[in-house]
């Protein structure tokens, strides 16, 4: 297919369901033969169907990306299917559990940490590792990486860790030549969130007119993690940038 992508061998993670699926289906959708990347494989299953129906390329792989064997399989995998790998959209994560401050016990810690902080360490690895130069890697961060909620304390901890991976990476990275950034969303329509999913292409009014602050749509990010892993951003590395209809730009009113 024609595209910003044609050509490329795109890998997204978590590409079954949310922000990873409505991602993986824009990137085929412009010529990417994307690697959708799922713990929940039947999930991923569905997006390649969906994505060959419209005519693109894609491949289903099943990865915990907890397990950084996981991380290598994934790559290894999409090298094996389309022959090298050009860009990654690590967007995987686990919200866990709402929990008191101080009720939340160490398997909590340990299972959300390992998803989320852990899995994208070596995500980053896996992908930089194998990728052609001038290759992007763009991850998943979250608003809950510059602002904290009492009851995803690990998820807020895991995702500030994020931002220091980003960042921490860029200067090798380009060693490498290729760049790394982070998303942060807002809040999204996703199951991440008790919401169904939304159903891509989005209705272009949809798209258009986000309330301010409200609640974003999966392809309000896809279309961020498709320009931060086009040759569009050739300049653009270590950043972090916002997609959240303007929510952490406000102070809430209070009136004394
Ligand atoms: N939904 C939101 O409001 C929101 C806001 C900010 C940031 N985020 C972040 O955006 C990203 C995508 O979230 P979403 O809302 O689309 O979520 P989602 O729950 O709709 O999809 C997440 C996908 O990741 C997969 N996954 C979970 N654990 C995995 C593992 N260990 N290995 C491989 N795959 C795994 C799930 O099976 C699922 O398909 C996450 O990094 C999340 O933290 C979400």
């Amino acid at each position: 297919m024609a595209g910003i992508f044609a050509g490329k061998v795109v890998l997204v993670t978590g590409g079954g369901s949310g922000m990873g699926k409505s991602s993986a289906q824009r990137f085929a959708e412009e010529g990417g033969r994307v690697a959708v990347v799922d713990l929940n494989l039947e999930a991923a299953q569905a997006v390649v169907e969906a994505i060959r129906a419209a005519g693109g390329e894609a491949l289903a792989v099943r990865a915990d990306i907890a397990s950084q064997a996981d991380n290598d399989r994934m790559v290894a995998e999409t090298i094996g299917q389309f022959g090298g790998l050009d860009a990654a959209f690590l967007n995987a994560a686990y919200l866990g559990p709402v929990l008191d401050f101080f009720e939340t016990d160490a398997k909590t810690f340990d299972l959300i940490v390992g998803i989320n902080l852990r899995g994208c360490f070596f995500g980053m690895q896996a992908t930089a590792r194998a990728m052609r130069p001038g290759g992007p890697v763009v991850v998943n961060a979250s608003t809950a990486a510059l602002a904290a909620n009492q009851y995803s304390a690990v998820y807020t901890a895991t995702k500030h860790g994020v931002l220091g991976l980003v960042r921490a990476a860029a200067e090798p990275f380009a060693e490498r030549k290729l760049r790394i950034n982070a998303i942060c969303p807002g809040f999204i329509q996703t199951p991440m969130n008790g919401m169904a999913d939304s159903v891509a292409p989005i209705a272009p009014e949809l798209l258009e007119q986000p309330g301010f602050c409200g609640l974003g749509q999966p392809q309000h990010i896809a279309e961020l993690a498709l320009f931060l892993a086009s040759a569009r951003a050739a300049f653009v590395s270590g950043g972090a940038y916002l997609a959240d209809g303007g929510l952490m730009a406000n102070i809430p009113s209070v009136r004394f």
